[in-house]
């Protein structure tokens, strides 16, 4: 019998359809099967990792990813079943190494000497880091704050001075938070905020990012649904318009346009042209299978439009409102497959 692809899940969360899995698996696995291609869905589960691993070694050919490990108990123990894996041949999609190079938050400081990231973008990793760097960023325009762990917005401050115009500031400065969650805005002394923020710091995985707040949010963040190195889809993210309003998870009121890469030609020719180097930057690892990259507008020094990556997804994301996607997912699976067995031959 023929090698499965092996699709990793966890069971239970909101985010399954009625047979138990996510809504977009079983579509790729049936458009695996459909080209003579096996393949089977297995819930990660600690307690019986050692048996998981050795199924998937006597039946896999390679696994795909379908979990969030920052909602994992034992994430370190998933990750080092999966680099297990990788050493015995299993072909990775993507290997642990990658979700985690590619989609923490701190991937954009990495990417500074590009022009996808403005400069003065920091990660602060203590609570001193933070104490020590964030007041004189603060004081030289508006800043965005953003924890590692978390999603839709939760943990993401965008931060200003209630008094523009100060050189120095104090732990007693005002300052004006709002949190990409809802929108909703809460003031501040900043050192009594800069303390609340540790939580966001302890623990594994734990960091800030203090980038520049990029006022032309207001315009929308276009999010590019990638297929290993090709853009498939365009997801346009509109925020809320009231004043306040920065964030683009649909939670907080933002509006959701689909486009076709097509129609992102400039920002998708300029990403492309910079992907190898993006990637040797964050580790050298072949591109996730399904990722995406969301992008912000900016205006250069000499008045033209650029593209900001305000952060990369890559550990689970899924295509549930396109499902026919799975199609061309299931074709770029088949590639890797092969492409692995005639580097191997
Ligand atoms: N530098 C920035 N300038 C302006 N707005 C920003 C900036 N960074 C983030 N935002 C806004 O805040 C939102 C949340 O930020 P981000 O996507 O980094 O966090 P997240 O909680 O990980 O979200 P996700 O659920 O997409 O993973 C973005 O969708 C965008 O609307
Ligand atoms: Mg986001």
């Amino acid at each position: 019998m023929s090698k499965k692809v092996i699709f990793f899940e966890v069971q239970g969360g909101s985010d399954k359809g009625p047979d138990g899995y996510r809504k977009d698996t079983m579509p790729m696995v049936h458009a695996l099967e459909r080209r003579g291609y096996a393949a089977e869905v297995i819930f990660y589960d600690f307690d019986n990792q050692q048996a998981i691993f050795n199924y998937v070694l006597a039946h896999g050919i390679a696994y795909v990813s379908r979990i969030n490990p920052g909602n994992l108990k034992h994430e370190s123990a998933y990750f080092s079943m999966l680099r297990q894996l990788c050493e015995e041949g299993i072909i990775a999609m993507p290997h642990p190494d990658a979700m985690i190079g590619y989609g923490a938050k701190d991937a954009l400081v990495k990417l500074t000497d590009t022009s996808l990231v403005p400069n003065d973008t920091f990660a602060y990793y203590t609570i001193k880091e933070l104490f020590e760097n964030f007041p004189s960023s603060l004081a030289k325009g508006e800043r965005v704050l953003k924890q590692n762990r978390g999603s839709t917005g939760e943990g993401i401050w965008r931060v200003a001075l209630v008094d523009g115009g100060q050189d120095i500031l104090h732990t007693t400065t005002k300052i004006k938070c709002t949190e990409a969650k809802d929108n909703h805005v809460e003031y501040w002394e900043l050192g009594e905020f800069m303390a609340f923020c540790e939580k966001y710091i302890v623990g594994d995985n734990g960091m800030l990012i203090d980038m520049p707040f990029l006022p032309r949010i207001k315009e929308g963040e276009i999010r590019l649904l990638m297929l290993q190195d090709r853009p498939i889809h365009v997801v346009h993210k509109k925020p809320y318009d009231s004043e306040d309003a920065f964030s683009a998870t649909l939670f907080s009121g933002a509006h959701y346009r689909y486009d076709q890469p097509e129609q992102w030609q400039h920002l998708v020719s300029s990403f492309l042209m910079q992907l190898p180097e993006i990637t040797q930057l964050l580790g050298g690892y072949d591109l996730p299978l399904i990722w995406t990259a969301d992008f912000i507008l900016d205006t250069t020094s000499d008045g033209h439009d650029t593209y900001i990556l305000g952060e990369m997804n890559c550990s689970c994301v899924g295509f549930t409102s396109q499902l026919e996607l799975a199609e061309e997912v299931a074709e770029a699976i088949i590639s890797s497959i092969l492409a692995a067995h005639t580097s191997i031959a």
